[in-house]
């Protein structure tokens, strides 16, 4: 089976394509197999994005049917194969890989779509990678592809996530080195909707090898809700990065994907000790939240209950970065990098003092 090619390719973007693949299995460089109206398509997102939003609305019932199911994973997907609404399909013998891993797997998450966990996602491996830890971030929101369209190398994408589920390709040939740090490779999703080819097995036989190709973090860019590609990510999180805005909606969706995080992950079905979960608060506006317009972080705090990560403002250079192709913590001259970077700090043990939580003075908003 041969990956499946991009429609509007030309035969002779076809032919430059397939004289890339070769170049791409043992050197890795840069290839242009994307064209810019995939792109334009790609952030544009017409349709897929109106199926986003189908599925951000989705949400809720999902997540309340997810708590009535059992807390075998396994049985979570039989059950949702068996509703029609459900995208989740999944092998009634598909089962999890339950041996501990040397890599320690980080999901982003979040239950309500477009709270900012792929800008998490890319900003946080970026700075591990930074900080000298060998790192690769997997996008696991197969049919959206948003990753490697922010860390700016939707160009590089030969072989993807599924191709390797598929046996399709190799995992070497599908991590694309990044281009800003050293340590740093990501694995893209598919842009086409073939969702049923992630299965737990195949997703943790590939989580497995790259743990055992030395990388030291797997971060996990989890699409929202819980549809399959979620729940899998979920199932074998170490440690999660909640990601919420500071809204009742994203709040309360945020809880209930901790409950799946407590209730039906690897750890919890094996009775290890559980996920370690931390609060990412994102888009936070201080001088909305005086106005009471927005849940203050001691609110938020006091309802989830979980260790707080950071606290991201909201921030123009974050639309900006994601459209040049940089993860913002690049960007130590905006306040939602550094942010950022603070977060990297603390998840490697460090303590630091949250910012950007509280007014700034006169003299702050003149100086910066
Ligand atoms: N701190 C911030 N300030 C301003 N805008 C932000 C911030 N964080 C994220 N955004 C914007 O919010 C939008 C959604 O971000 P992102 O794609 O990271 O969310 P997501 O949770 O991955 O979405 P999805 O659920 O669709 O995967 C983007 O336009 C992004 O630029
Ligand atoms: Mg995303």
């Amino acid at each position: 089976m041969s990956p499946k090619k991009n429609k509007n390719q030309t035969s002779s973007q076809s032919n430059e394509a397939t004289e890339n693949k070769a170049v791409a299995e043992t050197e890795k460089q840069e290839v242009e197999q994307v064209t810019n109206s995939d792109l334009d398509t790609k952030k544009g997102g017409g349709a897929e994005q109106d199926s986003q939003k189908e599925q951000d609305s989705k949400v809720e019932k999902d997540s309340a049917k997810s708590e009535e199911s059992s807390k075998s994973p396994k049985e979570a997907l039989a059950k949702s194969k068996e509703d029609k609404d459900s995208p989740v399909v999944a092998d009634a013998e598909d089962t999890p890989i339950n041996d501990d891993f040397s890599a320690r797997i980080i999901v982003v998450t979040s239950g309500k779509g477009g709270v900012g966990k792929t800008t998490t996602a890319a900003s946080i491996s970026t700075g591990l990678a930074s900080k000298g830890h060998k790192t690769v971030v997997v996008d696991f929101d197969v049919g959206l592809r948003n990753l490697d369209l922010i860390m700016g190398c939707e160009r590089r994408v030969v072989y993807d996530f599924i191709n390797v589920l598929n046996g399709e390709a190799r995992l070497n040939q599908a991590l694309i080195k990044d281009k800003h740090v050293d340590n740093l490779y990501i694995l893209a999703a598919s842009q086409t909707k073939d969702k049923d080819s992630l299965s737990y097995a195949g997703v943790g036989k590939v989580l497995k090898e790259l743990s055992d190709m030395g990388f030291e973090y797997i971060i996990c860019d989890s699409p929202a809700g819980i549809e399959a590609g979620a729940l899998i990510a979920l199932y074998y999180a170490d440690a999660a990065i909640v990601t919420t805005n500071p809204e009742i909606s994203s709040l309360r969706d945020s809880d209930r994907i901790l409950g799946i995080l407590y209730a039906k992950s690897r750890r919890a079905v094996n009775n290890k000790e559980s996920v370690d979960c931390k609060l990412l608060l994102t888009r936070y506006d201080v001088d909305r939240v005086t106005k009471k317009d927005m849940i203050s972080l001691e609110d938020i705090n006091s309802l989830l209950r979980i260790p707080v990560l950071g606290v991201i403002p909201e921030s123009k250079e974050v639309l900006k970065c994601s459209n040049d192709g940089i993860p913002v913590i690049l960007n130590q001259k905006c306040d939602a990098g550094k942010a950022y970077q603070d977060a990297v700090e603390r998840l490697l043990g460090k303590e630091m003092p949250l910012r950007f939580t509280t007014e700034k003075t006169f003299f702050q908003k003149i100086f910066g």
